[in-house]
């Protein structure tokens, strides 16, 4: 059975496209339903009108509390009948009963190694920006279930990045990106077979690894 996914996003939304597309060519067994913006001004809005997806635009700044906004998250989740939520550049904490009915079936991107450069505070740009200013040389993406916690939920798969001498935060952010758009639909992928189980705070891949020609196809 396809997946019906749900895609939560707060700016340009360059992942979501690409699960479009990749759900779309049948590459993931799944479709990809819904998208929930936190701001009208998201391009991710214009980008998943173009394709034709129901777009809901829930802004926590008209709700009392995150309980009362994750709450109505989870009505739309409910009323599209959604398997599998995909954070993809979301910039808001989910917490509450969404947390418990979709437990290991949230997705988060998270454009570092964690548990390095993560946790509250830290996304997008201000990741690779402290990222440079620690001198490290290796970064990375990170693709995890979401459980209460900030950026802690079991990983499923992680990919070093080179941090090279003359990087910027604009070079630097460009190069994970594109490693980003590799992994993320990796995961989904295999979330969309059935292959991922979580034990304890490891994620099993069944059947092993997943290097069955699909990143190979994605390059
Ligand atoms: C991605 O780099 C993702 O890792 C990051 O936001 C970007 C969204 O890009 N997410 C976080 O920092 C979450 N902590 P996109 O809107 O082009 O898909």
């Amino acid at each position: 059975m396809r997946k019906r996914i749900a895609v939560l996003v707060s700016g340009n939304g360059s992942n979501l496209e690409r699960l479009v597309e990749l759900t779309g060519n049948g590459s993931i067994n799944g479709t990809v339903s819904l998208v929930i913006a936190s701001n009208e001004r998201a391009f991710a809005i214009e980008r998943a009108r173009d394709h034709g997806i129901d777009v809901h635009t829930l802004n926590s700044s008209e709700y009392s509390n995150s309980i009362c906004y994750c709450d109505s998250i989870l009505e739309k989740l409910d009323d599209y009948n959604i398997d599998l939520v995909i954070l993809a550049g979301f910039l808001k904490i989910l917490a509450g009963r969404v947390l418990d009915n979709f437990k290991d079936r949230i997705i988060n991107l998270h454009p570092s190694l964690i548990p390095n450069f993560c946790g509250k505070g830290m996304y997008g740009e201000r990741v690779h920006r402290a990222v440079l200013e620690s001198g490290m040389k290796e970064t990375g993406v990170t693709v995890h279930f979401v459980d209460e916690g900030t950026d802690t939920g079991p990983i499923i798969l992680q990919k070093a990045v080179p941090v090279l001498v003359n990087d910027t935060v604009k070079t630097l952010a460009a190069r994970i990106s594109e490693v980003e758009h590799r992994l993320l639909p990796r995961a989904v992928r295999l979330f969309c077979q059935d292959r991922l189980r979580v034990e304890k705070r490891r994620v099993i891949i069944d059947g092993g690894g997943d290097e069955d020609g699909f990143t190979e196809c994605l390059e």
